[in-house]
């Protein structure tokens, strides 16, 4: 079949990674005989420079134009640190989200028994955990009316919500925990904030349609003491946008790496596909960045198009790189592999399983034939 992807590469790392998620795709579209047209467009830091807009009207457009859209990473540090920049790279992907009405963001979060010990947290605690997050993404404080008096002393950010925007991504976490473990947490603020109250009531109402599946609630600052101290009772979290976006940089640490961590942002008519981990500055063009979540991006990218086998194919090529410790340095100090050998690496396995293991000495030198 034949699908066009808009490529956002963004900045810091995002180039880095976006490639090995494309190889992986190459790899993908031979096996499979698909043919993917990408369109790349530039949205962040990078657009700044380049138009003074961070999300350009082209890149707004490439993106409705899609199929899907594969996005690497946003920020860069000189917008961090200026509280008065008028412009910052974030914008664009908050009106992106915004315009395509992105409104469910899926974060899965999940304990690979070979990295269990690169996280800080215990063996017992995280083994097994499986959890996949809905966060709300087109409302809540990240779009309400923001105020500063003019005096510049007193700040105001609003929050609303509307039964039409909780139902709408309660249906889809409903209808997820029905392909696993039956459960949905959803994790509020209700002994304090209007908006929660309006979740738990609408929530309540459309859990009647679902009656095999078990309704919970939890208030935020619970559930984020929840989180290090059994994740494993969390099957499906359902949670408004800036709850989600905490709760999810916390969960991370139980796949013991940020790098690890994919997300889908999916909306009626568009849907976009990027790692929940920034633009890590820092590591910029030195080809060290941990491709993994940007892998596994394109892989749920895949599983939304349909192509079920071929998604499983990218994660089975990641389990393998896990198993193989063909990894980055944050999952293991003492690789030498960078970002791009374990992109090909991964491209590889898509298109070569059965042979890979003996290729890995290949590639571990440098000198393998395929790649
Ligand atoms: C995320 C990021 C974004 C967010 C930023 C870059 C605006 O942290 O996708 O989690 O807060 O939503
Ligand atoms: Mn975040």
């Amino acid at each position: 079949m034949k699908f066009n992807i808009a490529v956002i590469p963004g900045d810091g790392i995002g180039p880095e990674v976006i490639n090995q998620a494309k190889k992986a795709l190459n790899a993908v579209a031979n096996t499979y005989n698909h043919v993917f047209i990408y369109t790349e467009a530039q949205m962040g830091a990078c657009a700044i420079d380049a138009t003074g807009n961070p999300l350009p009207d082209e890149t707004l457009a490439v993106c409705r134009n899609s199929d899907a859209i594969l996005f690497g990473a946003i920020g860069h540090p000189k917008y961090d640190n200026d509280p008065s920049a008028k412009v910052r790279p974030e914008q664009g992907l908050l009106k992106l989200r915004s315009e395509l009405g992105l409104f469910c963001n899926i974060r899965p979060v999940k304990a690979y028994e070979q990295l269990i010990d690169n996280s800080p947290l215990k063996r017992e605690i995280i083994s097994g955990t499986d959890i996949s997050i809905f966060r709300e993404l087109t409302g809540g404080i990240y779009f309400g009316i923001k105020e500063l008096s003019e005096d510049g002393t007193v700040a105001f950010d609003g929050c609303s919500y509307s039964v039409e925007e909780i139902s709408r991504i309660a249906h889809f976490a409903f209808k997820a925990a029905q392909n696993r473990r039956k459960k949905v947490t959803l994790i509020d603020k209700a002994n304090v904030l209007e908006t929660s109250r309006l979740w738990r009531k609408t929530v309540t109402e459309i859990a009647k349609e679902y009656s095999d599946i078990t309704l919970e609630f939890l208030f935020i600052d619970n559930a984020a003491m929840q989180m290090i101290l059994n994740p494993k009772q969390f099957d499906v979290i359902l949670t408004e946008n800036l709850f989600g976006d905490i709760i999810s940089d916390e969960a991370s640490v139980i796949g013991g790496s940020i790098g690890l961590l994919a997300s889908s942002s999916i909306g009626n008519e568009n849907s976009l596909f990027e790692p929940i981990h920034g633009s890590f500055p820092q590591a910029t063009g030195k080809d060290i960045a941990n491709p993994l979540a940007s892998i596994l991006s394109a892989a749920m990218l895949l599983e939304h198009l349909g192509l079920h086998e071929e998604a499983k194919a990218i994660e089975k090529a990641v389990e393998k790189s896990l198993e193989l410790s063909i990894v980055t340095q944050d999952l293991n100090a003492e690789s030498s592999f960078s970002t791009s050998k374990v992109g090909d690496f991964i491209a590889d396995y898509i298109e070569n399983p059965e042979d890979s293991n003996h290729n890995f000495q290949n590639i571990h030198m440098g000198q393998s034939t395929i790649i």
